[in-house]
């Protein structure tokens, strides 16, 4: 069982610049709350409760008001921070010292996920044994993402922004690996755009016959919110449904409620840190 997961939240976000100048991508709102929320509670929901969360040098200060240390959650957050974006399998040689000998799951901080069953998959990803484990989603434009053939499961071709059709099935920012991720992160060399190429690492994988796959089904969504584009498609999305519904997306204290992480007494505290707001009232709401 994965115990441990790592968020990448650095990157430079030159695609939402200037909004990303002086604040980081992840620090964003994403409708009613920093984008960052989304993809910490996707680990949440996979019952991670050990967390390292990479962050851009000089941007911790930032992170830490918002996210201080998890204890509120019931959680242990940790940060570390990454001198410049070296690329995602930087990720690994960063976070040696906190994975230490266990197998461990890694998000992209821009990454956000929703749907039926999201919970459950999520879930059975963590209980991978051995190899990695990647999660596709359907798309219509294979074109603009790295994309997997895939055969019983199993992953045996991995193309970068194909030409020609191969497969619509895209590589998402959520991976699952064993320890050996440290080793193979470590033996990478720089790619021409000089930053270490998850593709590569995944290859390492691929060859030995030990990477997976698991499909979002029709009914997830999986929104890469790198541009201000995709950002407001998002914020639209979340919008849509809390307002339709009148349940949050990925409210954190409520996660840990369900989880059994923290108890109703605890949110008292959350209330307060985030003051008179809709998110706050939220709170309110579930203890009440
Ligand atoms: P990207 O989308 O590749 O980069 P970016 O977020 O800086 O945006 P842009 O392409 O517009 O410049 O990164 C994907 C995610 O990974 C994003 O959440 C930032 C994070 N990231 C790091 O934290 N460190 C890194 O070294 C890289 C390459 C990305």
């Amino acid at each position: 069982m994965i115990k441990k997961g790592i968020i990448l939240s650095g990157g430079i976000g030159t695609r939402m610049s200037p909004l990303t100048k002086a604040v980081n991508k992840q620090l964003l709102p994403i409708y009613d709350k920093p984008l960052i929320f989304y993809p910490l509670s996707i680990l949440m929901l996979s019952k991670i409760r050990e967390i390292l969360i990479i962050v851009n040098k000089g941007q911790l200060n930032q992170y830490k008001k918002i996210i201080p240390d998890g204890k509120r959650l019931g959680m242990k957050i940790t940060y570390k921070e990454q001198s410049k974006p070296k690329g995602l399998p930087d990720a690994f040689i960063l976070g040696k010292k906190f994975i230490k000998k266990d197998k461990v799951a890694m998000i992209l901080g821009d990454n956000f996920f929703y749907g039926q069953s999201l919970s459950k998959m999520l879930q059975d990803c963590v209980k991978i044994e051995s190899g990695a484990k990647v999660v596709l989603h359907r798309v219509t434009n294979p074109e603009n993402f790295g994309v997997a053939v895939v055969e019983d499961k199993k992953i045996k071709k991995i193309v970068e922004k194909p030409k020609k059709l191969i497969s619509n099935l895209a590589i998402t920012g959520l991976y699952y690996f064993d320890n050996k991720v440290i080793e193979y992160a470590k033996k990478l060399k720089p790619s021409r755009r000089k930053e270490l190429e998850i593709v590569d690492l995944l290859n390492e994988y691929r060859k030995e016959n030990s990477l997976s796959a698991e499909l979002i089904g029709r009914g997830g969504a999986w929104l890469d919110t790198g541009s201000i584009e995709d950002f407001y498609k998002t914020s639209n999305f979340v919008s849509a449904i809390e307002n339709q519904q009148g349940f949050k997306i990925a409210c954190l204290e409520e996660i840990s409620l369900n989880n059994k992480w923290i108890q109703k007494k605890d949110i008292k505290k959350s209330i307060e840190f985030y003051g008179r707001c809709n998110y706050a009232e939220y709170l309110k709401k579930i203890i009440s």
